[in-house]
C-alpha cells in the first residue's frame, strides 16, 4: 500500500485530496496546522483506518523531518494563499511558502521519498501575455503571494536538480467547490445569497479565470503522482477555458434563483498592477503525460457547490456578514 503525506490536509483542496487518496487505497498521513483549539479543520469529521492526522507547522524543520518518515509520495499543499492578506503580512508568506517548502524538500531527500508533488498556482503567471497559458509562459510576481509561490516552486525544483529529489510541480488554475474559504469569489457569493443578502459587495468583475472543480483538481494531482514521466516537470491543471467573474456570478444567480444586486466596493479593488486580468490555462501537457481530462463543466461544478453551501450545517461555518481577507 502506498503511503502518502498530504500537507494542508485541513484545508479546502487538501481535505478533498485526503479523501480521494483514501478512496483509492492509499494510506494517508495528513498534516493539519497546529493550533490550540485542536482543530483539524475540514478533517475534523473524516475518520478512516488508513488515515493518520498529525498537527504541526511546516516552518519547523524537525517536524517536517518526522512527517516524511516512511512516506512514498508527498503532496505538499500547505501554504498561505490569500492575496489580500499577502499585502498585509508578506513575511509570513515567505516563511511558510518558501521556507516551509525547503524544510519539506530537505526531509523528503533524507527519507528517500519516491515522488514529491509541489503545489503551485496559476497566480505565478500573472495576467496572461498570451493564451492559452502553457508552462513556458513567463512568471510575473504581481502579488507577494505569487512571489512566494514562485520562490517555493524554484526551491522545490532546485532539490530535483541538486539532490535528485523526484519533484513535479503541479500548477492548478483557480479551484472551487465545497469547503472553500469565503475569501474566494465563488463561495463568498454563494454563501451570501444563501444567507439571504439583497446586495452583495464585490471587486472588479471583468477579470477572467479558468475555474476547476475541486474533484477534478484532486484527480489531476493523483494522475500526476501516478504517471511515470512527470519527474522534473511543471504541469498545469486547467480546463482550457475562461469565463469572466461577471458571467460566473450571473450563472450562480440563475442557478440559485436569486435576484440579488452586486455592488462594487472600492476596498475590494486590487491595486491596478497587482490585479491579474486574464487566466486561461493550457492543459495539453497534463493530457499528454497522464491522459487526465477534467469531467465537470462550470455549471455542474457550481451546482454541486451550491448544493453543499445551502445546507444549513455547512453555511453556519461561514461568516457571511464580514469581508473575509
Ligand atoms: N484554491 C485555489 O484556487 C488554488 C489554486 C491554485 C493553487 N492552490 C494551492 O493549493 C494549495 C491549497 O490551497 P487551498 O485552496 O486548499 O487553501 P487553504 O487555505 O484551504 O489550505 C491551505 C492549508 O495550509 C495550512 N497551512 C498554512 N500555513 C501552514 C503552516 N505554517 N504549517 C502547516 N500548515 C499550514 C492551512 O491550515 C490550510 O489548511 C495551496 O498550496 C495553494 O497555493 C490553490
Amino acid at each position: 500500500m502506498q503511503k502518502a503525506l498530504v500537507t494542508g490536509g485541513d484545508g479546502f483542496i487538501g481535505s478533498h485530496l485526503v479523501e480521494a487518496l483514501l478512496a483509492r487505497g492509499y494510506c494517508v498521513r495528513a498534516l493539519v496546522n497546529y493550533n490550540s483549539f485542536n482543530s483539524w479543520g475540514w478533517l475534523d469529521n473524516v475518520s478512516h483506518e488508513n488515515l493518520e492526522v498529525v498537527a504541526g507547522d511546516i516552518r519547523d524543520p524537525f517536524l517536517c523531518d518526522s512527517l516524511c518518515k516512511g512516506v512514498d509520495v508527498v503532496f505538499h499543499l500547505a501554504a498561505l494563499i490569500a492575496i489580500p492578506y499577502s499585502y498585509a503580512a508578506p513575511q509570513s508568506y515567505v516563511e511558510t511558502n518558501v521556507n516551509g517548502t525547503m524544510n519539506l524538500c530537505q526531509a523528503a531527500v533524507r527519507h528517500n521519498v519516491s515522488k514529491f508533488i509541489q503545489t503551485s498556482t496559476s497566480e505565478v503567471y500573472g495576467t496572461a501575455q498570451y493564451v492559452p497559458i502553457d508552462e513556458a509562459h513567463p512568471l510575473q510576481p504581481q502579488s507577494p503571494y505569487s512571489a512566494s509561490k514562485i520562490g517555493a516552486d524554484a526551491m522545490a525544483m532546485s532539490y530535483f536538480y541538486s539532490f535528485g529529489l523526484p519533484v513535479t510541480i503541479a500548477r492548478p488554475f483557480n479551484t472551487y467547490g465545497p469547503r472553500q474559504s469565503a475569501r474566494a469569489i465563488i463561495p463568498t457569493i454563494i454563501s451570501q445569497i444563501a444567507a439571504g443578502k439583497a446586495i452583495i459587495q464585490v471587486g472588479d468583475l471583468s477579470p477572467t479565470r479558468d475555474f476547476n472543480y475541486v474533484a477534478d483538481t484532486c484527480a489531476g494531482f493523483i494522475a500526476i503522482a501516478e504517471a511515470e514521466k512527470t519527474q522534473g516537470e511543471t504541469i498545469n491543471i486547467a480546463t482550457n477555458s475562461e469565463v469572466s467573474m461577471e458571467k460566473t456570478l450571473d450563472t450562480i444567480k440563475r442557478l440559485m434563483n436569486s435576484n440579488v444586486t452586486f455592488s462594487v466596493d472600492p476596498e475590494r479593488i486590487r491595486p491596478k498592477d497587482s490585479e491579474v486580468f486574464r487566466l486561461l490555462g493550457d492543459n495539453a501537457k497534463l493530457v499528454k503525460l497522464t491522459g487526465f481530462t477534467p469531467s465537470h463543466s462550470l455549471e455542474l461544478g457550481l451546482q454541486k457547490t451550491i448544493d453543499w453551501f445551502t445546507q444549513d450545517t455547512n453555511l453556519r461555518r461561514y461568516k457571511t456578514d464580514i469581508y473575509n481577507v
